[in-house]
């Protein structure tokens, strides 16, 4: 038996999960974790939420809360989310956690009294306005590379550069939006130059023939331009406080704390978890130290699964700040996977190109698997891949409902019409049957040995050739046509079946969780290991459970309802935002407290055209708007100059509230206000009705 430390990337706890994140990371990760323990090897599976860094203060900046609000809320919903896909997390922890300040400052210290840690005073970007220097995201400006005046100070999102404050063209505050002063502090650098040399270089390059192409080739990369010395230390308020005397108002970087949350969440699975044996942890005191053994022992393999973006703090920094500290062992492999990409552009979250796993759900109840199906036939393992919901709908209904949903189903309704769901007694196998018996051997290997390799795709489709062999043993056997004439062969044929479908059961398990309790329910057979898969499964006389359908197929109507509504939200947001919060969800997490009817009844809201517009002088947000309401013509002011032109909104229909107080509005009476819908990136459009509703018509 071997034993296995199986993290994945800690999403930053500021935004929802979508497909991307699931294709990326976290649908490997359990993949390779569920067939681990099918072996019944001794495995942990590690995650949770990175609540610090930059983009969660300037989240919860802009949305008026505070950054432990804006984890709290997002922490539980990316936890159910994995939850719903089945995820099989065996804990899902947090870096908010107290272990974690603890545990993160502890590896600080550690380093520091090793004076592992060069200093250095140097001049850093310093909001006069906010009295606060401008770590990473905090300060924009224009991207030195490619010219986009969005970048921010750690990186551009346009061309991928990383970048540091100083690289920037015109900086200027995110808070202020004044251009900063610069100002001396200081701080603590891991000296990845002389980590290089001593050994960091080597190494990797003993990695070679072993770790994956991409992941290899981007280590390369940063080794070839040469390390430098990097921060670990941040000007900020979010995060874990330097522990020492002389940094106040100091944090850990975020991507030193975050990783070492691996070993914190490793501590607290041992600690607190119910789930770890209590009564083992009540007898044996050194319980809580069992940790050690996932992070300390040299025989343990420690695997990271991450997305690209991860690959250069997974493979070089991690590692060095574990070799450093001197107790830990180093990961044996880093099997990042590239991005994927949605419909023909790449996943966004700022534009709300995405599918979310909570917004799927809605639209697929109980379909997790199909997605987990895809999302794996597809996976970016080796370069950029792409989902479009077409190739959903023909990976979902050719492969899983014609051809796995189809085998099962037949073979399970069979064996009820022809012998009440007994499993029937087989008589000699011919050749056909050698064959079966050979794939079903086949299959298990292959699967086993593509996983064991991270390639989830190629294990997929060893599966799926697994059922499609079984469909045309049916098709080449036709046992309904037998039935009549020869039914000892029939019982051979569907004792074969039953067999290959005992497999399947087994073997998908770790692709198709769902499904593959499905099956081992209609089987009427307990959860089964890997090593069970040997000889016969089944006995002849056992009693099955009821067949039902596995999967079902996915309409046209469906499709298109998901495509428009990715399309909707393209013209939403054909300009890019401008602000910083880049995981900004969709819309508003949460409805509003409720309201009674009556107080809705007393709003006056009617149909309008627009019959004239004009931009207000010295303004740049407003637009002076003559409205006929088919009560009477009146004037509106509104602040949507910034989404529409004057000229192009005459004779467009509005919905107008009418018996708003009247208000000046620099100078103007604005009688009435106009409803706007607003996506989470602030852009604005007219709520209007889908026909023309005579002026007056009323809105209820
Ligand atoms: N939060 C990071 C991201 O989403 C990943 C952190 S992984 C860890 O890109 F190792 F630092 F935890
Ligand atoms: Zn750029």
């Amino acid at each position: 038996m071997s034993r296995y430390t199986v993290t994945a990337a800690l999403p930053y706890a500021n935004g929802p999960i979508h497909i991307g994140h699931l294709a990326g990371a976290y649908l490997p990760a359990d993949i390779f974790v569920r067939y681990l323990r099918l072996k019944g090897e001794d495995v942990i599976f590690i995650c949770g939420s990175d609540e610090h860094g930059v983009p969660i203060t300037l989240r919860a900046r802009k949305e008026g809360i505070t950054p432990q609000q804006v984890v709290d809320k997002y922490h539980g919903i990316i936890k159910k989310s994995f939850a719903d896909f089945g995820i099989s997390f065996d804990i899902y922890h947090r870096t908010s956690d107290k272990i974690h300040y603890e545990t993160a400052s502890a590896f600080f210290t550690t380093l520091y009294d090793k004076n592992v840690f060069i200093t250095e005073e140097s001049e850093q970007y310093f909001d006069e306005e906010t009295q606060m220097f401008l770590a990473d995201r905090y300060i924009v400006g224009t991207c030195p590379n490619c010219g986009n005046s969005n970048a921010y100070g750690d990186q551009c999102e346009k061309c991928g550069t990383s970048l540091s404050p100083r690289d920037l063209i015109n900086p200027h505050s995110q808070l202020s939006g004044k251009p900063p002063i610069l100002k001396k502090t200081k701080h603590w650098y891991l000296p990845l130059d002389k980590m290089q040399n001593e050994w960091l270089d080597k190494w990797i390059r003993s990695k070679e023939g072993e770790w994956k192409n991409n992941v290899l080739g981007q280590c390369k990369s940063w080794l070839d331009q040469g390390l430098q010395p990097r921060a670990v230390t941040r000007d900020l308020d979010w995060g874990v406080p330097v522990p020492l005397p002389d940094a106040k108002g100091k944090v850990l970087y975020v991507w030193f704390d975050a990783p070492i949350g691996y070993i914190s969440a490793t501590k607290a699975l041992f600690e607190k978890n119910p789930k770890s044996d209590p009564a083992r942890a009540g007898r044996n005191p050194k319980f809580k130290e069992q940790w050690k053994n996932y992070w300390c022992d040299p025989e343990t393999k420690l695997i990271h699964f991450i997305g690209k973006d991860n690959i250069v703090f997974h493979c070089l920094i991690f590692p060095a700040m574990l070799k450093a500290e001197g107790e830990f062992i180093l990961p044996e492999n880093v099997p990042a996977n590239e991005f994927l990409n949605l419909e023909g552009d790449k996943i966004s979250t700022s534009r709300n190109w995405a599918v979310w796993l909570h917004e799927y759900l809605e639209a697929f109840p109980n379909k997790q698997d199909e997605l987990r199906y895809v999302l794996t036939s597809i996976a970016p393992e080796t370069k950029d891949s792409e989902f479009t919901w077409k190739d959903f709908q023909a990976r979902v209904n050719n492969e899983l409902v014609a051809i796995f949903g189809n085998f099962v189903n037949r073979t399970l309704v069979l064996t009820k019409n022809y012998y009440e769901s007994k499993v029937p007694q087989h008589g000699n196998a011919t050749d056909l049957e050698k064959e079966c018996v050979a794939a079903m051997k086949r299959a298990k290997k292959n699967i086993g040995e593509a996983i064991e390799k991270y390639r989830f795709r190629e294990a997929l489709a060893e599966l799926i050739d697994l059922a499609r062999t079984g469909n045309k043993y049916l098709a080449d056997t036709e046992p309904w046509k037998l039935v009549k004439t020869d039914p000892d062969r029939v019982a051979t044929i569907l004792y074969m079946s039953l067999e290959i479908t005992a497999y399947l059961a087994v073997l998908a398990e770790p692709f198709l969780p769902d499904t593959s309790a499905n099956i081992l329910k209609m089987l009427n057979i307990e959860k089964m290991q890997w090593t069970h898969l040997e000889g016969q499964v089944l006995k002849p006389g056992h009693q099955l459970g009821t067949p039902a359908l596995l999967f079902e197929k996915v309409e046209d109507d469906v499709i298109e309802k998901q495509i428009q509504k990715l399309n909707s939200s393209k013209t939403l947001n054909q300009s890019e935002p401008t602000n910083a919060a880049s995981n900004a969800p969709p819309a508003e997490a949460s409805a509003k407290s409720s309201t009674t009817f009556d107080e809705f009844s007393k709003m006056d809201i009617r149909i309008g055209t627009i019959l004239a517009a004009e931009r207000v002088p010295k303004t740049d947000k407003l637009l002076k708007l003559t409205i006929d309401t088919g009560i009477d013509k009146r004037i509106v002011v509104s602040g949507i100059a910034a989404f529409y032109e004057p000229e192009k909104i005459i004779g467009q229909q509005v919905s107008i509230l009418v018996n708003l107080e009247p208000r000046k509005i620099k100078g103007i009476e604005s009688q009435g206000m106009i409803l706007m819908a607003e996506n989470a990136n602030g852009e604005l459009a007219f709520v209007a009705p889908t026909k023309v509703i005579d002026n007056g018509g009323t809105v209820r």
